[in-house]
């Protein structure tokens, strides 16, 4: 579904961020890219957001290749993945709902469809009653929660997380982590970046590690080793 043919991506000659990285991400997989502060693992979220290019390579999803992508495809593009950050990310003049009707709105979607989809999104990721609260009358892992949702809301294909738990507490962290293993299980492919080597070793799915910019491991059942 997601092939990373060759990608060397560099900034600067001092800040070569991927070296010659290559592998494929089957549909419905839940993969961890882990790796040292630096190794490259945001980049590598980002080439396949689009908001960078590769220096070398190519980089397919569903057969197409994202790195010559015209500006009016892009958005296209980024319609099929939901992403979700370290810092949420949310309109904090907005309540949990409101941030999760906004992007429907974005989107063009109808009042008909918003009203059908939202509570439905706001279900699953267990937030139902505190939907209508805003960001910072909700505790660090209802915020992320609210992000997911978002992220969930135009059924993307693909969510990447980029430390998602980078600002949770172990409890939360693994709420968070639970929450994206029930996504995966409904049938959408997950790209989690992470540091968090508990978290990595707990779940026995790949892992993908990054060090300098290089893959070094690719396990099926992988543990965080550093
Ligand atoms: N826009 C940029 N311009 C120049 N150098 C950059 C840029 N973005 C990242 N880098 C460099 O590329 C390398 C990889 O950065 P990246 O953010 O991908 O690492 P990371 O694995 O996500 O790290 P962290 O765990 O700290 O988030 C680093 O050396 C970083 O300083
Ligand atoms: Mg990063």
């Amino acid at each position: 579904m997601i092939k990373f043919e060759n990608i060397t991506k560099i900034y600067s000659p001092e800040a070569i961020a991927l070296k010659d990285v290559s592998f494929e991400i089957e549909k419905k997989e839940f993969i961890s890219i882990v790796g040292k502060s630096g190794a490259g693992k945001t980049t590598l979220l980002k080439l396949f957001l689009a908001s960078e290019k590769p220096t070398q390579g190519r980089i397919l999803f569903n057969n197409q290749d994202i790195c010559d992508i015209t500006p009016e495809d892009i958005c296209q593009h980024r319609k099929k993945i939901g992403a979700v950050f370290q810092d949420y990310k949310l309109l904090d003049s907005k309540t949990a709902y409101e941030n999760v009707v906004y992007i429907m709105e974005v989107l063009g979607k109808s009042d008909e469809e918003i009203l059908r989809d939202v509570p439905k999104v706001l279900d699953i990721v267990g937030l139902t009653e505190r939907s209508h609260h805003y960001p910072n009358e909700l505790s660090a892992g209802e915020r992320q929660r609210t992000a997911i949702a978002r992220a969930l809301i135009h059924r993307p294909e693909v969510i990447l997380a980029d430390e998602p738990t980078g600002n949770l507490d172990p409890y939360n962290a693994s709420d968070i982590i639970h929450l994206l293993l029930k996504i995966n299980e409904m049938g959408t492919t997950i790209i989690l970046a992470t540091h968090n080597k508990e978290i990595v070793n707990s779940l026995g799915k790949r892992v993908v590690t990054l060090d300098q910019g290089k893959l070094v491991r690719d396990e099926k059942k992988g543990r965080f080793i550093l």
